[in-house]
């Protein structure tokens, strides 16, 4: 069931994509609403979703849905399978046609990630995995880095763009990271920095403020690769927690105690 539940996330993902190429650098401000402070909508992020939708309740009628735009029909606490999606998960960039931007699908299966698909649109990346069936890009496996030490690793994160309350501490945290590692890359799209972890681009990822549909696909894309996936207390089962440490495994606990001035802030 998992590997057909992945092959209709790829078809969903693919005819969202055809429709979001097609509308790229056809945004202007009229076309964006506000959700929130810098928190953008556009109508292609609402019919990308309606797309991706479309083939999966015509797959799994019986399933439920929690997608970004409005969709969240089911209790976290009744067991049972739900998806989770992301429509455009980097709409900011998407509205200046600055890659990269991404469709991100989910099945999880009593709260737990068991398919994860993201389709990073401007490359045609596809990234995909089932659980315990392990992480590929374009049909090829992929791992995450062997690199042991915070020092040589190359990070990604997101900045602080909508809640503005702690720029104090995320600036102390930020500090320590780029005075400690290789170097960190602000993309926009946190469902790519993921996959970018999965395939060993990067080798490791932190934000807070997260949303499930942000992170639902790339974290068990991570984990498939090899890597390890936390909240900044260390737990496992992230997708639902607002804040996540992805990586390789290997420099989890050294960026674990660097987020550690962060430990209670999710938003
Ligand atoms: C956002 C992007 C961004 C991350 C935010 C997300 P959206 O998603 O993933 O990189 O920093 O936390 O909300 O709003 O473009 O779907
Ligand atoms: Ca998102
Ligand atoms: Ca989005």
């Amino acid at each position: 069931m998992l590997t057909s539940a992945r092959d209709v996330a790829i078809k969903a993902a693919e005819k969202a994509a055809r429709l979001i190429r097609y509308h790229a650098g056809d945004i202007d401000e009229d076309g964006i609403e506000r959700k929130g402070v810098n928190d953008l909508v556009t109508e292609v992020d609402t019919a990308a979703q309606k797309a991706v939708l479309q083939v999966i309740q015509q797959a799994f009628p019986e399933h439920a849905i929690l997608a970004e735009e409005g969709v969240d029909d089911v209790d976290p606490t009744v067991p049972g399978y739900r998806w989770i999606i992301d429509p455009i998960d980097g709409t900011t960039n998407f509205t200046r046609g600055c890659p990269p931007y991404a469709v991100s699908i989910a099945l999880q299966k009593d709260g737990v990630s068991v398919v994860g698909v993201v389709l990073e649109v401007t490359a045609d990346d596809l990234f995909t995995a089932v659980k315990g069936a392990g992480a590929y890009q374009n049909g090829r496996p992929i791992h995450v880095t062997n690199n042991g030490v915070l020092e040589n690793s190359l990070l990604a994160t997101g900045f602080p763009y909508t809640v503005f309350d702690y720029l104090e501490v995320y600036t102390e945290v930020l500090q320590r990271f780029l005075t400690e590692s290789r170097g960190l890359r602000r993309h926009g799209a946190a469902s790519v920095d993921l996959v970018r972890v999965a395939n060993g681009t990067f080798d490791g990822f932190y934000e807070t403020g997260l949303s499930p549909w942000d992170v639902a696909a790339g974290s068990l894309i991570v984990e498939e690769a090899g890597g390890a996936v936390t909240d900044f207390h260390g737990k496992p089962n992230a997708v639902f927690g607002g804040q996540m440490i992805a990586s390789n495994g290997r420099v989890h606990e050294e960026m674990l105690a660097h987020v550690q001035p962060l430990k209670d802030i999710r938003r």
